[in-house]
């Protein structure tokens, strides 16, 4: 007895305990470090190939003019017929068994809407039909050069893949190339590769961190893989602040909804300087990495979809890398407030009141309404420090934002009519659509606390996304012009959309990038 208790108590004295090492955290074994597999290179042409599968873009019944021969015309002819085919926007027809091509896909623009954004979608939607055909895939639709770019976008939006963690069963994807045909290709091709290439990449970027599980992106790590993805990227500035840093200015908010997780808070700015010294457009996003709840506990079902409680931020992150990768000219800072809501012996308490950079206080009443508090300090310091012409918050911040909104629109939260409005124009021209929601008075009022400046929920609910957006903004300087994005609604795709493969969405890399072009 005596001797093996000694046996034992030697043994466990020489086990170096799993939190002495901060990379030994969790199991120790990272799940994978595969690539995702390939998808099509993406290229252009003036002519078609007459084999291989073939994507028709279509306005209405009428087949482009010219594109493909007599025989093919006349089968497709009959198909479009028999099918009542109308080329209505998001309706698709595949055939087999036409001329030499192994496939046929007529897919819908519609003469409606938006041209640009109704390629792209037809053209994305043809890119998941097409997730399993081996053979090389040309796009013909009497495409201009803008529209062919944006059939290259659609596509590359379409085709993105997320397997790296599959070992079993992983089927082999089409590596052979897509073609889209166009009488400008050459300056088509120019555009994808200076311009839209980059906001595919963006998109990519922001879905990989989002689908990314919470034992691989963790504050630090989202860092890492942001970095990583600007590379030497020209005219890139990155700063990260620590927590020791952040409580040295006072960031007690941001901090304390970190406190209760073994993964240390971080603040990342991307500034990126394309048109010399005006004032930068900041964009902050919520990057909680998880969202368990913290001490107030969200329930087990769906609790994993707060994975992608960063979403905001990465889609920031996303929409610098594009405007950074084309060398547009603008001036942007893109942030992320990184921090994991856990609960745990350190993690706040419903009830805490902490302090703000900007010297307000907080009394925390639910430790799940995190998101406006880590915005909070974070919006304060690049105010403080960076003298932001306009600032944009992008955030999943309520679950009312679904209720009201569903996937269909972001919620728009504004103080400033010119800049919302530049935000709906961008959101109209994406397709990433918005709906502007109000900002009564009388919230603040409700929010105020008995023993703080303000608190961070209303208990009863009320206008929830409202509240939250009231919350923010109440840390933001009235001279700035300011808006909130609440993203929770559209950041996640339950099934599958034209550009969106079911999963991370990457909503908002397309928006923040074009309003940055156009804001002034
Ligand atoms: N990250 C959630 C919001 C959310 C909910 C995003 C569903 C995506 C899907 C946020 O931090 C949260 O928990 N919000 C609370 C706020 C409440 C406690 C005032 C909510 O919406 O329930
Ligand atoms: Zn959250
Ligand atoms: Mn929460």
């Amino acid at each position: 007895m005596h001797r093996s208790f000694l046996t034992l108590a030697l043994a466990s004295a020489t086990i170096t305990p799993a939190f002495a090492q901060a990379d030994m955290i969790g199991s120790g074994i990272s799940p994978s470090a595969a690539a995702h597999s390939q998808t099509r290179p993406i290229n252009f042409a003036t002519t078609a190939p007459t084999s291989g599968a073939l994507v028709i873009l279509m306005r209405n019944a009428t087949l482009p003019a010219n594109m493909v021969d007599a025989a093919t015309t006349q089968a497709l002819n009959a198909a479009i017929a028999s099918a009542k085919f109308e080329g209505k926007e998001g309706s698709s027809l595949s055939l087999r068994g036409i001329g030499g091509y192994a496939r046929i896909v007529l897919s819908g623009v519609g003469a409606e809407g938006d041209r640009i954004t109704h390629i792209r979608n037809a053209s994305g939607k043809a890119a998941q039909d097409l997730r399993d055909e081996a053979q090389q895939v040309t796009i013909i639709g009497g495409l201009n050069q803008d529209e062919a770019a944006a059939a290259a976008l659609g596509y590359a939006m379409g085709q993105y893949r997320f397997d790296r963690y599959k070992t079993v069963d992983r089927k082999a994807p089409p590596t052979n190339p897509v073609t889209i045909i166009s009488s400008d290709a050459g300056s088509a091709e120019a555009l994808w590769q200076s311009r839209h290439a980059a906001l595919a990449e963006g998109v990519a970027l922001s879905r990989d961190l989002a689908t990314e599980p919470a034992n691989v992106i963790y504050p630090e790590t989202f860092v890492d893989r942001v970095r990583a993805a600007f590379g030497n990227t020209a005219n890139v500035k990155i700063e990260v602040l620590d927590e020791p840093m952040m409580r040295k200015l006072g960031m007690g908010s941001l901090v304390g909804v970190g406190q209760g997780s073994r993964r240390p808070s971080r603040l990342m700015i991307v500034e990126y300087r394309g048109a010399g010294d005006g004032a930068p457009l900041a964009m902050v996003g919520k990057g909680i990495t998880f969202d368990t709840g913290g001490i107030s506990l969200k329930p087990g079902a769906g609790m994993w979809e707060m994975k992608a409680d960063m979403s905001g931020a990465a889609n920031i992150m996303g929409a610098l890398l594009s405007l950074a990768k084309s060398k547009a000219p603008v001036n942007v800072i893109g942030v992320a407030a990184l921090s994991e809501n856990m609960p745990g012996s350190n993690a706040q308490r419903p009830g805490d009141v902490v302090r703000t950079m900007s010297g307000k206080t907080i009394e925390i009443l639910n430790t799940d309404a995190e998101g406006r508090l880590v915005l909070a300090d974070a919006n304060e310091y690049i105010v403080a420090n960076k003298k932001p012409g306009a600032l944009v918050n992008m955030a999943t911040l309520t679950g009312s934002i679904v209720g009201a909104l569903n996937d269909e629109y972001a919620g728009l939260f504004s103080r400033d009519d010119r800049l919302a409005a530049a935000i709906a124009a961008a959101g109209t021209a994406t397709g990433e659509e918005v709906w502007r929601m109000p900002l009564h008075k009388n919230y603040l009022d409700d929010m105020k606390s008995d023993i703080a400046d303000i608190k961070n929920i209303v208990e009863g609910g009320g206008p929830g996304a409202g509240l939250g957006a009231t919350f923010v903004g109440f840390f933001v300087d009235k001279n700035v012009p300011w808006a909130h994005l609440d993203i929770a609604g559209v950041n996640w795709a339950d099934s599958s959309g034209p550009v969106t493969p079911k999963g991370a969405s990457g909503w908002g890399v397309q928006l923040l990038d074009a309003l940055a072009r156009n804001w002034r």
